[in-house]
């Protein structure tokens, strides 16, 4: 309640010195009753902003215990899938705040990194899990995963602003990805951030069919593909948030401790 901050309650000493009349002391002490009420109305005002403060938080909290219960749902397909949801958030928060600092605070970017692979629910389990090349018609249904998630989040409300994150985070720069085929910047701009995290992710994490890339080679990857994998301008972007992180920053120490 900003403009109830500067709001002063009119105390005996605003009011003028007593004379004699009876009239101004009337007049006197039906202001300082005022005075008594507005202070009262003040007092109930602060409580209550206190008290939505307080719900409101509680309300966000819950919806973010949702999304992890539904993020918990892919995870229970691929145990790693875990580690790489934090840490795709994590990466995704830092980048976007170099870019535009609302979009870290946006729930969109929030929920939809946690949830972008949600739709894998709907892609069997021998295709998931499946060690080799997958055959065309395997691959066409694992394609059809950011559409799925979209059409999870579509029916809660909360979950709306996620969904071009959840399906866009495959298409590609140059327009050769899925499921949409979308090029440039007709592809939202929170799913060309986290498209490059979540690559930066699979590259740089451990799997069991082969061992990962350094930090500096996956940088060098992603700077690879700006331009027809991804958008140039969160390339550059990204790669000056790699080049000034130092070993020892609260990040570097964050991502050690989510490695795992
Ligand atoms: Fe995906
Ligand atoms: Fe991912």
């Amino acid at each position: 309640m900003a403009g109830s901050d500067r709001l002063r309650v009119v105390g005996p000493e605003d009011l003028p010195a007593p004379e004699t009349e009876p009239e101004e002391w009337r007049l006197r002490d039906q202001l300082l009753n005022f005075a008594k009420d507005l202070n009262e109305v003040y007092r109930r005002e602060r409580t209550r902003a206190r008290e939505l403060e307080a719900a409101l938080e509680e309300l966000q909290d819950s919806y973010l215990a949702t999304v992890r219960t539904l993020a918990a749902v892919v995870e229970a397909k691929d145990s790693r899938t875990r580690a790489h949801l934090d840490r795709a958030h994590l990466y995704a928060v830092a980048l976007a705040r170099r870019i535009a600092p609302e979009m870290a605070d946006d729930p969109g970017l929030r929920y939809g990194s946690l949830l972008h692979d949600i739709g894998k629910i709907g892609v069997p389990e021998g295709i998931l899990g499946k060690q080799g090349p997958l055959t065309r018609e395997e691959w066409e249904i694992v394609k059809t995963h950011p559409l799925i998630g979209g059409q999870i989040c579509a029916p809660v409300k909360f979950l709306q602003k996620a969904i071009p994150l959840i399906e866009g985070h495959h298409e590609r720069w140059d327009g050769a990805g899925y499921p949409r085929g979308l090029k440039g910047e007709d592809i939202p701009l929170q799913a060309r951030v986290f498209a490059i995290v979540d690559a930066f992710d699979a590259m740089t994490a451990d799997r069991p069919y082969r061992t990962p890339m350094t930090f500096e080679m996956a940088v060098n990857e992603i700077v690879r593909a700006s331009g027809t994998q991804f958008d140039p301008a969160v390339v550059q972007a990204f790669s000056e948030m790699c080049a000034g992180i130092s070993s020892d920053s609260p990040f570097v120490t964050e991502l050690r401790r989510l490695k795992h």
